[in-house]
């Protein structure tokens, strides 16, 4: 007569855990399919979203949106970059490609290829004229590359998404991409980015001609509007190549919206350093993530393999980094470059021939004269 009782005891609770979990996951499928019929804003259009070859569908954890730039003149670039992300990671990867509609095109075809079975990807077109007004209209309109902003409209272009990566597409990551993923974000932030004067990239910065590593490089301290801010001139800036957002915050926060105030200002009164022609996407960023980012660790953002030419690294240093970012002039894919080797590795030929790495091996002289 004791047991009686209790055993109706363990049998309602287990019909209550069981209510819980399978409450649980109605909840989980009604998000997906809620994000999976959400339309993008702004005019951004949505692309259908593929996914070839089933030998990796066991990838359905929770996805980790990637979002990067393709220009046209560069897709090599991103699908070195895609490659490496995916062959480093058993994560479920979603790559949510940016670009105008003259390159969809070729861009899905390069994505169809063998090598690149398996990869998830969904392209989005950029509308160009959500920046109509906000950057500068100078003489030289090939100064302006519009895709550079579209990191500002994160939100937009992964709507229903509570966190993303933002990669530019000189990149080439050694590590499991849900490290950087997993980034620590201090309540209250929208975004983590590595600073320009962190150990290991100033001793770098100091024979890289022209950069720039504090915010005296980015904004007109002769401006008013600059100086009202009380940013100190001497404050270390951030590359805003790669970062990792809490959309979340981001969207609560309105960030988009500052920043597009400050492209704004900036058409009006100019308050960027004269030294960046027209359209970099970088002081608005400085501005409105002043004393409000987290960092991201130092291996996961070794940059500077582009501002000249040799090794500055050692080849060891170089492994050990998890991401590589050839941000300056020179390009893995261009005709001079360093570490140009890693990128090749993972670099897939374009199935269209429009795009080949230029190199100046003897070998290459002929494709240099094929290209002009
Ligand atoms: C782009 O956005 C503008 C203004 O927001 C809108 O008028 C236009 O129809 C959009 N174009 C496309 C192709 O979505
Ligand atoms: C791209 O968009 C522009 C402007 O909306 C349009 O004129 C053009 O026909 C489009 N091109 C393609 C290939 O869709
Ligand atoms: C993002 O920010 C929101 C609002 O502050 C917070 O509730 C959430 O935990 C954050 N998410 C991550 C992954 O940091
Ligand atoms: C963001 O914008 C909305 C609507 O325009 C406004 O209600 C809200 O107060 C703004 N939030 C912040 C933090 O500026």
């Amino acid at each position: 007569f004791c047991c009686f009782p209790v055993n109706i005891l363990v049998i309602l609770l287990a019909a209550i855990v069981f209510l819980i979990v399978l409450h649980h996951n109605l909840i989980g499928v009604s998000d997906l399919l809620s994000k999976e019929s959400s339309d993008s804003l702004g005019g951004l259009g949505l692309d259908n979203f593929h996914s070839h070859g089933d030998d990796r569908s066991e990838r359905s954890d929770e996805e980790i949106a990637i979002v990067m730039p393709a220009v046209e003149e560069r897709l090599g670039g991103v699908i070195a970059a895609m490659n490496s992300i995916y062959s480093n990671s058993k994560s479920n990867v979603v790559f949510h490609l940016v670009t105008t509609n003259t390159t969809v095109g070729h861009l899905r075809s390069w994505l169809q290829i063998e090598e690149l079975k398996g990869i998830k990807y969904k392209i989005l077109e950029f509308n160009t004229s959500v920046l109509d007004g906000k950057v500068p209209i100078g003489g030289d309109e090939t100064n302006l590359k519009p895709l550079m902003f579209a990191r500002y409209y994160l939100p937009t272009l992964v709507p229903g998404l509570q966190k993303a990566i933002y990669l530019d597409d000189d990149v080439i990551i050694q590590g499991d991409i849900r490290e950087l993923y997993e980034t620590e974000l201090k309540v209250g932030y929208a975004a983590a980015f590595s600073e320009d004067c962190d150990s290991v990239s100033s001793k770098v910065m100091v024979r890289g001609a022209g950069s720039q590593n504090t915010y005296l490089g980015f904004l007109d301290y002769k401006k008013e509007t600059i100086r009202k801010l009380g940013i100190k001139a001497g404050t270390c800036s951030f590359n805003p190549g790669v970062f990792v957002a809490n959309l979340t915050e981001w969207r609560q926060q309105n960030i988009t919206q500052q920043l597009e105030k400050w492209m704004e200002i900036n058409v009006e009164e100019t308050v960027y350093n004269g030294a960046l022609v027209g359209g970099s996407p970088t002081p608005p960023l400085l501005i409105v993530f002043y004393k409000k980012h987290s960092s991201i660790a130092p291996l996961w953002h070794i940059r500077h393999l582009g501002s000249n030419i040799g090794t500055r690294y050692s080849s060891h240093f170089v492994r050990a980094a998890k991401l590589l970012h050839w941000n300056g002039r020179f390009k893995p894919w261009g005709r001079v470059s360093s570490y140009g080797d890693i990128w090749d590795k993972w670099y897939v030929p374009d199935p269209t021939g429009k795009f080949h790495p230029v190199r100046r091996h003897a070998e290459d002289s002929k494709n240099l004269v094929s290209n002009q």
